[in-house]
């Protein structure tokens, strides 16, 4: 099904079902240890044995040897497999290193071997025998000393040929001109997923075909790539992940786990089940790339916006990306004069990627830093200073219009919701005992994208449906709201619904990342229904269009019962949503309002967040309660963001040091106050049929400049260096 023009009023718009708060399905699966995670699912081939990773001890260099010898005589070790006799490997379209390291060493702990044992501890043990003989060289590991990196264009997508400094007017001449100005540069570290399933699978090989239960946001992507790793046709391969334990992006391509347990597995003659150690995840998969950001913005008296600029740094390794930190600056606020550029360092540290609101959660750090930073030069309210800049337009693109945009709505609402009025606009002044206390706002923003989305829907003789589709749920509700999108277009109770996901023999979904995966996999499971009710009418004779409601269908005069329509035998419709212009002629984004109270003690620098509080504006919301999950969920993160989360690089040895959850702070409950969630809800028609956006990801950008911004407020100290903790500014 074609979505091109704004949709029109469909059943979905009936809200009997969806737009309930809705508790998750699988809920009593996950509280009570029986969802079947990868690792767990010993169930689906016997025999398996167990896979461990050796990772490599440096960052840079080469493999001159390798000794198995001592390991393969360990104890119950079955095969050990290097790249010495891996055979040859290709590379995933989405990794920017190999999975298998050699002789060439990317980065630390990239994979130098798989040991497969009968038991696991016999597999770790084993490859502590292993002797590596490396030649190590020097390493680029310190972002700082690369500060004028090359320039690249990828604020528009990289390789999309975009200059590499985007420029609206005239910034420089703007700036200079303009009354009132700030100049301000942030940093922010690295950091890591930390989601709390590692990434894990067990791989079976049957003849040439390659089965993988494993742990993955994005099923086709990882189809595509483990075939193209591995040198087979992707029809050779097929994943299972109907439950991911979190991913945060850190999971959206294909990791060491699958390919080494897949290469362990061919070499043992076995199925293999790897996870990965939790100490290894930081250094061997992913993280969001450090950036250090200098902002620039110039005003008139009256607050408007005459020139904004946003340069951002960041690093990865060789062909890798830059985190895209100046993607909200392009769109959040209007203003004539603008410039946003990224600069782009090698280093030689593990691979940075997407975590969760890649880009904008870091980006928003320092822009709504910036900004009140503005407001206080300005003698003006900060929730004032943002509304006055709001722009109903793309101001980079004149007259491209938003689908929607309500972040005035967001930020009066929530100024209103959270006694805004009491803030006292002069910094260190309120006192609770030996708290001192503030509060910060921050706008948040991120891109709304729509991608296809495809789903089988099966009406069983039964009269309940089935509905089948590649879309992951990561923690996030995807099995509760597809089946309350199929529920509400076949007038069935929600618990007449069955949801399968995960399956790569299934039709291809959206899958989950970028916050697009709910409005997107539901569209598409939207597109399978409406066709599935073709059937059923046709079936019944009962026209174009009937209404299904209640376990009836009523068209023509006439009401029968869906069951009739399956007498005969089980129904199937196969479909998908695919856009067309709809996100090129409107600009479509989500926005929010988050607003954060903080105390920071007057003795020790302490900072103890007091109430957080969003106010989102995401389209329809489909499911209340999941989406208030996500953001609460977010809102905490975004507290990690601001006051804990930091992979520290040994710049010498070039890895991250506090690679366990022992060393690398997350929040805990202890950590996190009330949190309030205010969803606007308003429907979208020109984001698909369902008229949802993304939320999951909305959730989270903003809320470090809040926190920052409250702990401004309450203490009178900016600190623009994050994370904000005491032994390094206070
Ligand atoms: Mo999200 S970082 O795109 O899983």
């Amino acid at each position: 099904m074609k979505f091109d023009t704004p949709a029109g009023t469909n059943p979905i718009d009936n809200k009997t079902v969806v737009g309930r708060p809705t508790s998750r399905i699988d809920g009593p699966l996950k509280v009570s240890g029986t969802a079947p995670y990868a690792y767990e699912r010993h169930d689906v081939v016997p025999h398996q044995a167990y896979g461990v990773i050796l990772g490599a001890a440096i960052a840079k260099g080469r493999i001159n040897r390798i000794d198995s010898a001592e390991a393969l005589r360990a104890p119950g070790v079955l095969a050990i497999v290097t790249h010495e006799n891996a055979g040859k490997l290709g590379k995933g379209k989405m990794n920017t290193a190999k999975l298998l390291a050699g002789p060439e060493v990317d980065h630390y702990h990239q994979a130098v071997a798989v040991v497969v044992a009968e038991t696991f501890e016999q597999a770790r043990d084993a490859a502590t025998m292993i002797r590596v003989d490396y030649a190590r060289t020097k390493g680029r590991f310190d972002l700082m000393e690369q500060k004028d990196a090359p320039l690249v264009g990828g604020s528009s997508g990289e390789g999309s040929g975009a200059p590499p400094i985007d420029r609206t007017g005239k910034f420089e001449e703007a700036f200079a001109a303009a009354p009132v100005k700030v100049d301000v540069t942030y940093t922010t570290p690295d950091e890591s997923h930390m989601m709390m399933e590692p990434h894990a699978t067990i791989a079976a090989w049957e003849g040439d075909s390659l089965r993988l239960w494993t742990s993955n946001q994005m099923i086709a992507w990882g189809k595509g790539d483990v075939a193209r790793t591995l040198g087979i046709p992707a029809d050779k391969v097929r994943l299972d992940s109907p439950y991911v334990g979190g991913g945060f992006g850190g999971k959206l391509f294909v990791r060491a786990d699958a390919i080494m347990a897949a290469l362990g597995a061919k070499a043992a003659g076995r199925p293999v089940k790897l996870a990965l150690a939790r100490p290894m995840i930081p250094n061997n998969t992913t993280h969001r790339p450090a950036t250090m950001q200098r902002v620039r913005l110039g005003a008139g008296q009256d607050g408007k916006l005459t020139a904004i600029a946003h340069e951002s740094l960041s690093g990865d390794l060789p062909g890798g990306g830059p985190e895209t930190a100046v993607s909200q600056t392009k769109l959040l606020y209007a203003g004539a004069n603008r410039l946003t550029s990224m600069r782009l360092a090698v280093l030689d540290l593990p691979e940075g990627n997407a975590m969760r609101a890649p880009g904008e959660a870091p980006g928003l750090m320092a822009l709504e830093v910036a900004m009140d930073e503005l407001a206080e030069k300005l003698g003006m309210d900060p929730v004032e200073l943002r509304i006055v800049n709001d722009t109903q337009v793309d101001p980079e693109k004149s007259g491209r219009a938003f689908s929607q945009r309500h972040l005035i709505e967001c930020l009066r609402t929530g100024a209103d919701r959270f006694g805004w009025n009491r803030r006292n606009s002069k910094p260190g002044q309120v006192r609770d005992g030996r708290w001192l206390v503030g509060m910060g706002v921050a706008a948040g923003f991120r891109n709304n994208l729509l991608m296809k989305s495809a789903a089988r829907v099966r009406l069983e003789r039964d009269g309940r449906a089935t509905v089948e589709t590649d879309m992951t749920d990561i923690g996030t509700g995807t099995y509760t709201i597809l089946a309350q999108t199929a529920a509400e277009m076949l007038g069935l109770p929600l618990d007449a619904i069955t949801v399968r996901l995960g399956d790569s023999d299934f039709p291809v979904s959206a899958g989950s990342g970028g916050q697009w995966g709910g409005n997107n996999s539901a569209a598409g499971v939207y597109a399978a229904c409406v066709k599935l009710r073709g059937l059923v009418a046709a079936r019944l004779g009962l026209g174009d269009n009937p209404e299904f409601a209640g376990g009836k269908v009523t068209g023509g005069g006439r009401s029968v019962q869906l069951l009739d329509a399956v007498k005969a035998g089980p129904i199937t419709a196969e479909d998908g949503i695919e856009y067309g212009d709809l996100d090129k002629t409107y600009q479509q984004s989500t926005f929010a309002a988050h607003f954060v109270e903080a105390g920071v003690d007057a003795w020790t620098g302490e900072v103890r967040l007091r109430r957080m509080l969003a106010v989102c504006d995401a389209g329809r919301i489909l499911n209340p309660k999941a989406a208030r999950s996500q953001v609460i969920g977010a809102m905490t993160m975004g507290a990690g963001a601001a006051l804990m989360e930091h992979l520290a690089v040994d710049k010498r040895f070039g890895f991250f040091v506090n690679h366990d959850l022992a060393e690398y702070e997350v929040p805990v409950h202890a950590d996190i106050p009330h949190q309030e969630v205010v969803f606007l809800d308003y429907p979208d028609d020109k984001s698909s049929p369902l008229k949802a956006k993304g939320v999951g990801e909305l959730g989270l950008c903003g809320v470090g400049a809040a926190i920052a911004n409250a702990v401004y407020n309450a203490a009178g100290i900016r600190v623009r260096d994050y994370p904000m903790t005491l032994d390094l500014h206070l």
